[in-house]
């Protein structure tokens, strides 16, 4: 048996639709990537000066100091001043920028001009508590729209935010303030989540407790409970708004390129989270180009990036890149399933949503309750699906492309990770589709999959995804700790000067670019290379399993087994019968090698927040050892 035996079928292509294709901004993806690789200096400095900058760079890259590369130096920009500023002279001023829907169900809108005043009182409110530029401020909040103002009052003033996701508990809170040393939190009451209150502010007084470094905690209202507010440490928001030197007007502060724009942890495969470092210039160039091509987003549209802001995809699609390009976007507060099934689709008709973009774990969610719940709703509207995250299996990717996209929709599978800032692999409205495949990387992105040694892999052969050129919105540095920047991306290849993804990948034919998934959730089974995504497509792709997690155990005899854990669908029951006809399933749609040995049936995964499944503590758990560090799993 060979590897090719386990590569999605290459032969089945989906095509563009032809409106969407007609219509895109990159007809040609060819020619736009060959034009961009002939002199990527000068293609990113077209991209740059479709922006504003106070001043101009004086040099596009800036190499000397590699892998500590610098874009745009010299340059004086604020990624505020592209955002909101200079919309506010222009008719957009009266375009809505934000729709927001809460869970309970209640509504609020922005316009541009009322984004831009409300960022700077919250600026000129934070200026007052003594924020200034290079500050850190950590902001813990749910949905809402006072945490994407929060974040661009920040940057308004210079300061770094560090926004941690609204499902971390208090040590992981505490651990992310230490590490950036903020002095000021930004918290709310609480958030709604399935008909439920999450109890922010109790978490975040539970932080503070084990990180003195906190003087001021800045509490939004909310959900209405009563919480605990420490006198002279915390304010409510809407108590230090009502205060006379809270202006709606606010200078931004001028910034260098290549300034610190904001910190985002991350976990790594072991070890404490890093802190990813993103920079104002080349950040704002790569977000705004990256959704302008692979989304083709118009005036008319209206964007849904259900990420949430505390993630990177939030950071650059929800916030950050639709600002700038002047988009209207649409932001919902809870759970895709309350009160029932039908919640996001019902959204999509109520606001005439144009673009969904998503995690496969949150279409496979959804697919588990059948296609009536859809069904139900007019997703006419819809002309562009995108999906992030993890490797969509093809079997949730036909779903969302029929039941959700009505087959008219392309589905826009971006690879990218929270160090490269946007999209690194991903297709454009024009070019083929291939369900489970990311595609071709986006102009100016030099990908390659190649050996240890560094060569180029043959054509369905695996490899390590590198990137062989820098590109604008790659991070600059772990947070303090920059030997960590460079022994976790650079050293594999330190010779050649490439970027180390963590990923493996395999390039069919075609040119076209397979994630298989991290390198570390890579398993051997004789001898044979097995991606746990490829498994996991396969049980998931019967129709009594919902969700799957594979991993390796080891085995004498053939180095490792395959274990897997699954969630079936609602009403289906899990016994020796399933778990044999799950075997013979496997073995037709992925190959006897991927067969596993062990079939549970669970009720839950570990996963991050993010959606995707912690194998490490699975394999822990599975093997009774210790699990390790927990702080980045959900529930
Ligand atoms: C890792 C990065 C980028 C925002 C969300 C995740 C995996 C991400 C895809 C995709 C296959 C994907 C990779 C990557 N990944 N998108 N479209 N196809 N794999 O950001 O938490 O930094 O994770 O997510 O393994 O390395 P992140």
């Amino acid at each position: 048996m060979t590897d090719e035996q386990f590569t999605p079928a290459a032969s089945e292509w989906v095509y563009p639709d032809p409106d969407a294709a007609g219509s895109a901004r990159i007809r040609d993806y060819e020619a736009t990537y060959a034009r961009a690789m002939e002199d990527i200096e000068a293609f990113w400095a077209e991209r740059a000066a479709t922006l504003d900058w106070y001043e101009p760079w004086g040099q596009v890259l800036d190499r000397s100091d590699a892998p500590f590369f610098r874009w745009f130096s010299g340059g004086k920009t604020n990624i505020v001043l592209n955002a909101l500023d200079r919309h506010i002279d222009t008719p957009r001023r009266n375009k809505l920028a934000l729709i927001w829907e809460g869970e309970p169900g209640d509504r609020q809108t922005f316009s541009f001009w009322e984004l831009w005043q409300e960022t700077n009182r919250y600026a000129n409110l934070l200026k007052g508590l003594g924020v200034g530029k290079g500050d850190r401020v950590t902001i813990y909040m749910g949905r809402t729209p006072e945490l994407m103002i929060a974040m661009l009052a920040c940057v308004k003033l210079g300061a770094v935010h560090s926004v941690v996701y609204g499902g971390f508990s208090e040590q992981a809170l505490a651990d992310r303030i230490d590490d950036a040393q903020s002095r000021v939190l930004i918290t709310s009451d609480g958030a709604w989540l399935r008909g439920k209150v999450v109890r922010l502010k109790d978490i975040a007084d539970e932080a503070v407790s084990k990180s003195p470094v906190v003087e001021t905690v800045v509490v939004a209202r909310r959900t209405g409970h009563e919480v605990h507010m420490e006198p002279g440490r915390d304010y409510w928001l809407h108590d230090l708004l009502a205060q006379p030197h809270v202006k709606t007007v606010c200078e931004t502060e001028v910034m260098d390129a290549e300034d610190p724009l904001f910190i985002l942890y991350t976990s790594g495969t072991t070890g404490k989270p890093k802190g990813v470092l993103h920079t104002h210039g080349g950040y704002q160039v790569y977000t705004s180009t990256t959704l302008s091509w692979v989304f083709d987003v118009r005036d008319e549209d209206v964007w849904w990036c259900a990420a949430d802001p505390g993630w990177i995809t939030g950071h650059s699609y929800i916030v950050y890149a639709p600002l700038i390009l002047g988009a209207t976007s649409f932001m919902y507060e809870g759970a895709p399933t309350y009160p029932y099934p039908d919640r996001w689709w019902k959204l999509v008709a109520d606001y005439g949503i144009t673009i969904l973009y998503t995690a496969p774990t949150a279409i496979r969610g959804l697919m588990r309750f059948g296609e009536a719940w859809p069904a139900r709703h007019d997703l006419s509207s819809l002309r562009l699906l995108g999906s992030v995250g993890e490797p969509i299996n093809p079997e949730a990717w036909r779903w969302y492309h029929r039941h959700i996209g009505g087959g008219r929709c392309p589905v826009m599978d971006t690879w990218w990770q929270t160090e490269t800032g946007g999209f690194m692999i991903a297709p454009v409205p024009s070019v083929g589709l291939k369900p489970g495949s990311a595609t071709r990387p986006f102009p100016g992105i030099d990908v390659d999959v190649v050996d240890e040694e560094g060569r180029t892999c043959a054509a369905n052969e695996d490899g390590y995804l590198v990137v062989k050129q820098p590109w604008p919105g790659m991070l600059r540095t772990v947070y303090g700790d920059p030997d960590r920047y460079v022994d976790q991306y650079w050293n594999a290849y330190r010779d050649q000067g490439w970027y180390l993804a963590g990923d493996s990948a395999r390039r069919d034919e075609d040119g076209y670019i397979w994630v298989i998934g991290r390198i570390d959730d890579v398993i051997k089974v004789s001898g044979y290379r097995l991606g746990t995504a490829e498994v996991e497509s396969g049980l998931v792709s019967h129709a009594a399993v919902a969700e799957a997690a594979v991993i390796g155990l080891p085995d004498e005899l053939r180095g490792s087994t395959i274990h897997a854990s699954c969630i079936l669908v609602d009403g289906v029951a899990g016994d020796a019968s399933l778990e044999q006809e799950l075997r013979n399933h496997v073995r037709r749609e992925v190959g006897p090698i991927a067969v596993p040995s062990q079939i549970v049936f669970v009720e839950a995964l570990p996963k991050t927040r993010s959606g995707k499944i912690m194998r490490r503590v699975l394999k822990a758990r599975v093997q009774g050892l210790p699990e390790g560090d927990l702080s980045t799993l959900e529930d």
